[in-house]
């Protein structure tokens, strides 16, 4: 039997987007996403009923804080998790806590009501799509459901069927050739050098200029202080967080910091004098504040090229960002590589980097066989590069001729959830 047609628009079809940065929420057919929580939560172990009651739930003896604010909450002993692992659904139970939240507090609707479109990567495991279609349809009870590799969504998001989907997020930089709708598999090619790494590099360059990151949770009282001058703050009383907190907390100080001051040169870093770029001015979150001119550019410039970076561990292969692309390319076979270059579709948070598709385009100019033709294809807007995939997704589930291609409820019931590897390719 066929599957059962849902008209996605007057039933209002759901589509969850995963990042390993955020959890994108929101209704097909919309422009974007009604919620974007973390991907990561936090989690305590001791049950202390007599306070915290918000956005908690309590399951054995563990204590869940999601969403934005209530986990940059500082809490003696609470963990910062992620169920995430190399772009993969791992740690089942928290992702459900996500799935709850996002449908009492984000949507508000109860999820026997709607179909779900559901983001994957494009190298998730057999049996983890198994696992998800059978969490959504047995727990979640919904009417139809749909699991769609993400380059394949953000290449529809950018009106192609057909194109190479370099996508730089949080935990890795990945180039997916998308055919006709499909990817092809064995052309995938994935480097760790994007935004976490970034992150890393900001790191480093705070230790090297002995800038004490505090993040704003620490600081109760700031003075205005002198361009360089040493900060006068005064620290919050708080209690004991967990290393994990503090990491998050200045990761995220961290990453306003690579997002307001760090660009990506146009030529390599090495061929420039350090001394004639344009500074720009940052304040930290106590008060402290300076310059960074050459900085800028050298700390996030290991993505286009890893070898400038001189602490990489031996035998390090780390393909730079255009690598990425030419490397996926030239594994695809050799009538699709044209329109493969024709179509290289640029998505992901860690793209809004300044300067980044302008160097991607002068790198991969210069790599390209002069017999083709490159185009790069990059939205503007930040929302349209960040939530990409949710966008496309929003865009698929309201077609109308997409809505026979839902796994109905009725199908998994007779077919079970092995049905997802034959309706979702
Ligand atoms: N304006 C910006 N400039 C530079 N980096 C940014 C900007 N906005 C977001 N980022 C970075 O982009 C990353 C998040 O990107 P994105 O939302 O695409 O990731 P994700 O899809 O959740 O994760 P992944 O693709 O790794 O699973 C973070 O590292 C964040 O710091
Ligand atoms: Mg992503």
């Amino acid at each position: 039997m066929s599957g059962g047609v849902y008209g996605g628009d007057e039933v209002g079809a759901l589509v969850f987007d995963v990042g390993s940065y955020s959890f994108r929420a929101g209704y097909a057919g919309e422009d974007s996403p009604k919620a974007e929580l973390p991907t990561h939560i936090g989690v305590m172990d001791e049950v202390d009923t007599a306070m915290e009651t918000d956005d908690r739930s309590l399951q054995s003896d563990k204590k869940y804080f999601l969403d934005t604010n209530a986990i940059k909450v500082p809490r003696k002993g609470m963990e910062i998790n992620t169920f995430l692992k190399d772009g993969m659904i791992d740690n089942w139970d928290v992702f459900e806590k996500v799935l709850d939240h996002t449908y009492s507090r984000h949507v508000k609707s109860e999820s026997q009501f709607h179909p779900v479109m559901m983001s994957e990567s494009a190298w998730n495991s057999k049996a983890k799509r198994e696992k998800v279609t059978e969490i959504m349809f047995e727990k979640y009870n919904v009417p139809a459901f749909f699991l769609c590799k993400n380059a394949v969504l953000s290449a529809f998001a950018n009106g192609r069927s057909t194109g190479l989907v370099l996508d730089s997020g949080a935990t890795h930089t990945t180039a997916v050739p998308v055919y006709d709708g499909y990817v092809i598999q064995q052309a995938i090619v994935k480097s760790p050098l994007a935004g976490d790494f970034v992150t890393m590099e900001c790191r480093k360059l705070m230790e090297e200029h002995k800038i004490d990151v505090v993040p704003p949770y620490m600081i109760k009282s700031k003075e205005v202080v002198n361009f360089m001058d040493p900060p006068k703050w005064t620290k919050k009383d708080i209690p004991e967080v967990t290393k994990s907190f503090h990491n998050y907390m200045v990761k995220d100080v961290l990453q306003d910091f690579a997002a307001s001051v760090l660009q990506v040169i146009d030529q390599p870093y090495d061929q420039i004098q350090a001394e004639t770029m344009p500074s720009v001015h940052y304040e930290f979150p106590n008060g402290y504040n300076r310059d960074f001119g050459s900085e800028r550019f050298k700390t996030c410039e290991g993505l286009f090229d890893p070898a400038i970076m001189k602490d990489l561990p031996s035998g390090n292969t780390m393909l730079s960002v255009g690598h990425v692309v030419t490397t996926s390319v030239g594994m695809c076979d050799i009538d699709i590589r044209p329109s493969l270059y024709n179509s290289v579709i640029v998505v992901g948070g860690n793209s809004l980097m300044q300067g980044f598709t302008d160097r991607l385009n002068r790198d991969l100019s210069a790599k390209t066989p002069p017999s083709m033709r490159l185009k790069i294809i990059s939205a503007t807007g930040s929302a349209e590069r960040r939530f990409s995939s949710w966008i496309g997704g929003s865009i698929l589930a309201s077609l109308g001729s997409f809505q026979q291609m839902w796994i109905s409820k009725q199908e998994y019931d007779e077919g079970g959830r092995g049905c997802v590897e034959r309706k979702c390719p």
